[in-house]
């Protein structure tokens, strides 16, 4: 494994701080009754607690997923299903990916390394939070970059696309809050190809990935097999 580069820290902002700022909490709230019912009625989905371990993965992985954000606290890191080709791909991409790098679309954006402690946000420049694992997260196995709760999120006007749980808890039973944030969402969230092509979404170089793994992202044969591939016969991978 590569040794730690230069963490770099170019900016720290506090949940509290950057409210009205965020595109999240400002986006006109529509429907707010028509989400109190939609929250009321929803049903967080369940993760299975199974404690075999999908073979061929024998070695057990103390990576624990924190839910270090809203979205994460109402949907868990595994809300896909309808898709039972892509979906245990979006799940799996949740582990590195903040919700927000596929459902917030604009124009314009920038994408960071982001973590999460005690609901900061921090912006990472570089770090070693690249190179996948499988990893197990409540008895299922995911990918996720290793050692490290780092994800990639999209930054906007300087504001990272990002809700922290901590200190906004109340967010999650706050039906105007809740309809603006998902009116802020795209009704066309990234897939595959948006980033796993050439001069994709991402810029994979700009987020430290290495000129090979950045090969690998660009041209990548998991991918395109997928695609042109019809029904993909996979037991259980995140459900
Ligand atoms: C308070 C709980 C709550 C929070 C916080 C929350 N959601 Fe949702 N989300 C819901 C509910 C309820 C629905 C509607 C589900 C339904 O209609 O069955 C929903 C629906 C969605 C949908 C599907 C819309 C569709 O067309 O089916 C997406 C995508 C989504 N949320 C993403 C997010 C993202 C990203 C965040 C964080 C920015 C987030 N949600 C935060 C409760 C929440
Ligand atoms: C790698 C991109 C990607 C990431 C990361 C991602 N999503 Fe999605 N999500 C999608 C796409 C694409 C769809 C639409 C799938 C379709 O309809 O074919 C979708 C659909 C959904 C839906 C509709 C239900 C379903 O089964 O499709 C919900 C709810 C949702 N996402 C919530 C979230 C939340 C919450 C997160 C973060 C934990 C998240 N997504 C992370 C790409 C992503
Ligand atoms: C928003 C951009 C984005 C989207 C959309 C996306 N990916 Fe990725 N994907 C990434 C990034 C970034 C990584 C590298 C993660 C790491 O190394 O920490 C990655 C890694 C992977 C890897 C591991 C590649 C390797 O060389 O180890 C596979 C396989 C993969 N993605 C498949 C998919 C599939 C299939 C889809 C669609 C269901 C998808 N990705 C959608 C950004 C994306």
């Amino acid at each position: 494994m590569r040794k730690l580069l230069a963490i770099a820290f170019i900016g720290i902002i506090t949940a509290g701080a950057y409210g009205a700022a965020n595109p999240l909490l400002s986006s006109p709230a529509n429907n707010i009754n028509e989400w109190q019912r939609k929250i009321k009625a929803f049903k967080k989905p369940q993760i299975e607690t199974g404690k075999e371990y999908p073979k061929p993965f024998h070695i057990e992985n103390g990576y624990k997923y924190k839910v270090q954000d809203v979205c994460v606290a109402c949907h868990t890191y595994a809300p896909h299903k309808k898709d039972e080709k892509f979906s245990p791909f979006y799940n799996a991409h949740s582990t590195f990916l903040s919700c927000n790098t596929c459902h917030f679309v604009e124009s314009g954006l920038d994408y960071k390394w982001e973590e999460i402690k005690d609901g900061k946000i921090t912006l990472k420049e570089f770090g070693n939070f690249y190179g996948t694992s499988y990893v197990k997260v409540d008895g299922k196995v995911m990918l996720s970059g290793m050692n490290s709760d780092a994800r990639i999120v999209p930054v906007y006007n300087g504001v990272p696309v990002e809700i922290p749980l901590k200190g906004n808890e109340s967010l999650l039973k706050d039906a105007k809050a809740v309809a603006s944030m998902h009116n802020a969402l795209t009704d066309e969230p990234l897939k595959c190809l948006d980033c796993h092509k050439p001069n994709g979404k991402l810029d994979f170089m700009g987020l430290g990935f290495s000129s090979q793994r950045v090969k690998d992202l660009e041209h990548n044969d998991v991918v395109n097999g997928l695609v042109k591939y019809k029904v993909i016969h996979f037991p259980k991978f995140v459900w």
